[in-house]
């Protein structure tokens, strides 16, 4: 008889832990798809405002996403861990946010600045470290991109000055794609350059104002880019 009740016993301890155990991962799947729609939300909401951003100065708006394709790529080749942060993409995506607080009589004027506009078109990556301290959820990381994304490797750039390794280096990876992006861009004062002449032009900078090390993984990408280009 007792064997009997102990027996129910354990039946019924073990249909309640059952019971407990599909509660937990029914809520812990909810929990997850949660998060995971957030991030969508998050990723969309991050692609739409770097849009926003570039129609201000960038007719086709394209710039952002080119830009970032290139400098994903590049991380691949130097970092692959840090190519695995999804952070990243945002970063690049976002890295001028801060001309936000840059009035159209600078961040639109046809001719060449002044010394002080210069100076204040210079602000931007300072402002943008701002505006992403202030989103909670953006992470460190698109902040460094951000303020780091005009420094030169020879110390040579803004806004901090920083040199060498000091420059994070998904903001050396970054300024790298920039400069490919720029150059194989039409503009409105220049038709856009070939692939070979922009990595060529860039070789030239390796050393002064691009890390070496990301250069050369750009030419050893250079394939690619041409085929992308085509
Ligand atoms: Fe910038």
């Amino acid at each position: 008889m007792e064997a009997e009740l102990a027996l129910a016993q354990s039946l019924k301890y073990a249909e309640e832990l059952r019971t407990l155990y599909v509660r937990e991962r029914d809520s812990r799947r909810a929990a997850e798809e949660a998060l995971l729609e957030l991030e969508r939300a998050c990723a969309a909401t991050v692609r739409a405002l770097a849009a926003a951003l570039e129609l201000r100065d960038d007719a086709t708006g394209a710039h952002a996403e080119r830009v970032t394709a290139v400098a994903l790529r590049l991380a691949l080749k130097v970092a692959p861990e840090l190519a695995a942060e999804p952070q990243l993409e945002h970063a690049f995506l976002l890295h001028d946010i801060g001309k936000i607080g840059i009035p159209d009589s600078i961040l639109l004027k046809p001719g060449p600045l002044t010394p002080q506009e210069r100076r204040t078109m210079e602000q931007h990556p300072l402002l943008g470290e701002r505006i992403v301290a202030r989103v909670p959820g953006l992470g460190e990381q698109i902040g460094q991109v951000v303020v780091a994304h005009h420094e030169h490797w020879d110390g040579s750039g803004y806004p901090q000055r920083l040199a060498g390794e000091a420059i994070p280096l998904a903001a050396r990876i970054f300024a790298v794609a920039d400069a490919f992006d720029a150059m194989t861009s039409d503009r409105p004062y220049r038709a856009a350059l070939g692939v070979e002449h922009a990595l060529a032009e860039i070789g030239r900078c390796a050393g002064t104002q691009f890390d070496p090390g990301v250069v050369e993984a750009l030419v050893s990408v250079g394939g690619e880019l041409r085929r992308a280009a085509a």
